[in-house]
């Protein structure tokens, strides 16, 4: 039987998200604001109609128009795109494909949890590279190339990065990937998180040779109901393979999610406009939380993405502290659920309002203990 281990990220926000009522202020989630369907819709000047949408299987790599979005947000070619179910189907069918006997993949620490277990599932063998606070949890090509050996079949690089909102330049992405050819080992850049960026703006990953994308609307799109995420990849032979698994592995996507989602990529400025008027003010307060901690809480501020990985300077374990913040309706990720029991993952641009609220709870639990 095969091992997957319980996922204790998604138990613990399943938990409170999905309880009646949700929990009040949600800090937990890695996605930005909600939308409905009917807001969708009525964005753009040509607002969509759904109700003729035919309801039959779509082709396997996706919708001409949903994969002619994609590539006109990625600044690439639409041949290159294979839609998928999430980014989490791209990374299954990558796995899979990669899965030959010995063969091992290379990743972040800490890193999305799925990474590892689904990796491990499909028979590869895990190697991981650290991302060190001391060293402002920056991943480097050194730390990257230095685990990368003759059964590497694939290295993970997540940019803007899941917690931790590290962010690595597409010139140094350009050098790893170039370095990594020289090995025969294609690297994946997954930038869910992409385009949301703090410091210096960065382009996509697409198009860097010997780099393969996966993308989605669930990040920084906002629509993880949709369902829909992507993978680029250049190579013709591969993504046949790809296109096959994907026939096997769930058939195709949904037209209808398929037109929603076509027409959320056609209007991506006004879905990324509210996310970043969401972060801009969401991680000032963050700024004025930590600030203020009294030294208990530390942080890198993030560079990019949705999430912060901050910890407790005296080590403690911080399960029982968002636990207690739980209880009064303010969820944070315990740092456990990604194997750094001291830190805590704080998502800083789902909640809209109320922040203040949530960030005074906070800031009170940490002078109790
Ligand atoms: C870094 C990263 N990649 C991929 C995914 C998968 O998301 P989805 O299947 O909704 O596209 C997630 C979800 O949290 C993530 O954080």
């Amino acid at each position: 039987m095969v091992h997957l281990p319980p996922f204790a990220l998604d138990h613990w926000l399943s938990t409170y998200d999905f309880a009646t009522p949700p929990i009040a202020y949600n800090l937990a989630s890695s996605t930005g604001p909600r939308w409905s369907v009917a807001d969708i819709c009525a964005l753009g000047d040509a607002p969509l109609a759904i109700d003729d949408t035919i309801l039959s299987y779509a082709p396997p790599e996706g919708s001409r128009a949903l994969r002619e979005a994609i590539a006109a947000f990625h600044d690439t070619d639409p041949d290159s795109i294979i839609v998928t179910t999430g980014a989490s189907e791209a990374l299954s069918i990558l796995f899979c494909l990669g899965a030959q006997p010995g063969a091992n993949i290379v990743l972040p620490d800490p890193g999305y949890p799925a990474y590892e277990a689904v990796a491990q599932a499909w028979g590869l063998a895990t190697r991981s590279y650290h991302l060190r606070r001391e060293d402002r949890f920056i991943q480097r090509a050194d730390a990257i190339l230095a685990q990368v050996d003759a059964d590497t079949a694939l290295v993970i690089l997540n940019t803007p990065h899941n917690p931790t909102g590290t962010v690595m330049p597409r010139i140094e992405i350009e050098a790893l990937a170039a370095a990594l050819a020289e090995r025969g080992v294609p690297l994946l850049v997954d930038e869910v998180y992409h385009p949301l960026y703090f410091t210096a703006p960065q382009p996509s990953a697409a198009g860097i040779p010997n780099v393969i994308v996966t993308s989605d609307l669930s990040k920084a799109l906002s629509l993880p109901g949709l369902r829909t995420g992507w993978l680029i990849d250049a190579d013709a032979d591969r993504r046949a393979r790809i296109i096959d698994a994907r026939s096997y592995f769930t058939i195709s996507g949904s037209p209808l999610l398929e037109r929603l989602a076509t027409h959320a990529l056609q209007q991506s400025d006004a879905i990324l406009a509210r996310l970043r008027s969401v972060a801009q003010a969401n991680i000032a307060q963050l700024d004025a939380l930590i600030a203020g901690s009294g030294g208990r809480l530390a942080w890198v501020r993030p560079d990019g993405g949705t999430t912060a990985f901050p910890w407790f300077t005296d080590g403690r374990d911080s399960r029982s502290f968002c636990q207690t913040l739980a209880a009064q309706g303010v969820l944070l990720a315990p740092g456990d659920c990604f194997g750094h029991p001291a830190h805590m993952r704080l998502g800083f641009t789902q909640q809209e309002e109320g922040l203040a609220t949530a960030v005074g709870r906070i800031a009170a639990a940490l002078t109790a203990i």
